[in-house]
């Protein structure tokens, strides 16, 4: 028998107790032993419920008893998740987690202190939910250089991008559909400024990349400026735009990331993921392109993913199978010098604009669309962010918006 402890009966703690009663005598074949929940820990009391019995409220509880090999860590928080998590892989006991906020500040002393233990932390539920993407870049991958990672990693926002593109809504009500269904938290902030998407293609990238990228270097965008006039626009021009988080390599040494809502074209892969799915497309130097597209968020999809990494160390109870990367840090690219195209839209009419805009941008053609009266939109040709800040700072009357463009 394998004992178990969750920290946290919360949305995603309670869906482990429920995945692992729900299929548990497939999840103990696969793991070649019993999974036996023996303790759940958290601050409330849960009258009613069959966790009852097994709920404890002091984690020494859980932390002095030789007979938890693994514990699972779905309270999320930096503190005191980083404190018992540190703890728990120092008595032996190994970490599944779904707490990206974590991993991204702690993950490669976690994985040191676990790789010297010879157990194992691992953190399948941390990026993409329900996607397996953590296992296959640790262990299916490892033939290649990975040279870019770019994601759709956050449920919410592309849940609000789809909701603006199918019922051209604008952002506050989006959100506010959003938050009514479910799909936003009261307080959306970590969402819809891409500070969650940052945290997960900070993991993402240091693994691939196999330093540290920390998600403090990472520019990060959120969606909060897109306006229903983009997205008409963007339909018109057959594009949809996404929050995409996107790490590269772009030379022998030189690598950028960032988080930003982006016109991705029909041609993408990425085009086509709507609603809450996520999807992480990679290119490797040898494998060329892969897509990993599911559940992003959510109870179940998320559980789901967190039970695996159980399973998985369950079956490798005193070694250690998590690919580490090294705690020295990953220096990107300052945002200023990454070159890219942008679509802009511009207050007033063609014929009293173009000129201005063609003396900065080039032989750029204007768009106009019926539905968005009163402007016009173009796209740059490639650029540097600097030397495109500094050409629309000089075109009289300023831009209205503008949105990268993925390429
Ligand atoms: N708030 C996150 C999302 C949850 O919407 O993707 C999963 O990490």
């Amino acid at each position: 028998m394998v004992n178990i402890a969750v920290l946290g009966y919360g949305t995603v703690g309670s869906g482990v107790v429920e995945v692992i009663e729900t299929n548990w005598a497939s999840i103990n074949k696969k793991a070649g032993n019993e999974i036996n929940i023996k303790y759940v820990l958290d601050l409330r009391e849960f009258p009613g419920d069959p966790v009852e019995k097994i709920l404890v409220h002091d984690y020494n509880v859980i932390l002095n008893d030789p007979e938890v090999n693994i514990i699972v860590e779905t309270m999320g928080g930096l503190h005191p998740a980083y404190e018992f998590t540190k703890a728990a892989l120092e008595a032996g006991k190994s970490v599944c987690t779904s707490n990206k906020e974590l991993v991204a500040a702690h993950g490669p002393e976690l994985l040191k202190i676990a790789k010297a233990g010879d157990i194992n932390y691992l953190f399948e539920a941390s990026c993409g939910g329900g996607i397996p993407i953590i296992r296959p870049l640790n262990s299916s991958l490892t033939a290649d250089e990975i040279d870019e990672i770019t994601g759709i990693l956050n449920g919410t926002t592309n849940y609000i991008l789809t909701k603006m593109d199918r019922e051209g809504s604008d952002f506050a009500d989006a959100l506010a559909q959003a938050q009514a269904n479910g799909y936003a938290e009261r307080n959306p902030e970590a969402d819809i400024k891409g500070y969650d998407a940052c945290r997960k293609i900070a993991i993402l990238s240091s693994l691939a990349f196999g330093r540290t990228v920390n998600y403090q270097d990472i520019y990060t965008e959120g969606i909060t400026e897109i306006t229903a006039a983009d997205i008409k626009y963007a339909r018109e021009m057959g594009y949809a735009i996404k929050l995409l988080a996107s790490s590269r390599k772009v030379g022998e040494g030189k690598f950028y990331a960032m988080v930003s809502p982006m016109l991705v074209s029909s041609n993408s892969p990425l085009f086509s993921v709507n609603g809450v799915f996520n999807a992480i497309f990679i290119h490797g130097n040898v494998l060329g392109d892969a897509m990993f597209y599911g559940s992003g968020a959510g109870k179940l999809p998320t559980a789901s993913a967190v039970v695996a990494d159980v399973v998985d160390c369950a079956k490798h109870l005193h070694r250690n199978i998590m690919m580490s990367w090294s705690s020295k840090t990953l220096s990107l690219m300052k945002i200023d010098d990454v070159e890219g195209i942008y679509f802009v839209r511009v207050a007033g009419t063609p014929s009293e604009k173009m000129e201005a805009v063609r003396a900065l941008f080039g032989q750029v053609d204007p768009i106009t669309i019926p539905s968005v009266p009163g402007e016009f939109a173009f796209l740059t040709g490639c650029l540097s962010e600097t030397q495109f800040a500094e050409k629309a700072a000089q075109l009289p009357g300023g831009i209205l918006n503008r949105i990268r463009v993925h390429e």
